[in-house]
């Protein structure tokens, strides 16, 4: 089953776990959490086997997203512009959808963030965790 293979609810974190085959466009990641009340940040986390395809980090301190990748242990060029659409203490849900060309993210329905692809393959991104000051709902892709 290519979609909607993993749906599980009140995770701990760290969270991490294998996609199987990997990304592909199409491939829609949901994850829903509440933020802690004195939360400021977290990230979900896209990864392959050389480092990170897409690192998505809310930092409420900072008031911003940043998104960024990393390939052999050094971060790549930070991108921080656009919709701060966390809040403390508040419930999300976070949706990344993979498209051929890049990552299109949204909160809560709405449109927030685009991350152009910076690795490919798509099919080797195959392992999502998720840390930081969230109590997560639930994960499903
Ligand atoms: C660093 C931080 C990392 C990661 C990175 C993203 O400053 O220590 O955890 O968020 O920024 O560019």
């Amino acid at each position: 089953m290519a979609f909607n293979e993993c749906s599980c609810s009140n995770q701990a974190l760290p969270y991490k776990n294998l996609i199987s085959c990997g990304l592909q466009p199409g491939r829609t990641i949901t994850i829903k959490g509440v933020f802690h009340p004195k939360g400021n940040r977290f990230y979900v986390n896209l990864r392959h086997l050389h480092g990170i395809a897409l690192h998505y980090n809310p930092r409420l301190c900072e008031n911003t997203v940043v998104r960024n990748s990393l390939l052999d242990g050094q971060w790549g060029t930070e991108e921080r512009g656009g919709a701060m659409p966390f809040q403390k203490g508040q419930p999300f849900t976070l949706t990344i959808i993979c498209k051929e060309c890049s990552f299109r993210i949204l909160v809560n329905e709405m449109f927030a963030h685009c991350f152009t692809h910076r690795f490919f393959p798509l099919h080797n991104i195959n392992i999502l965790e998720i840390d930081g000051d969230i109590q997560l709902t639930s994960v499903s892709f």
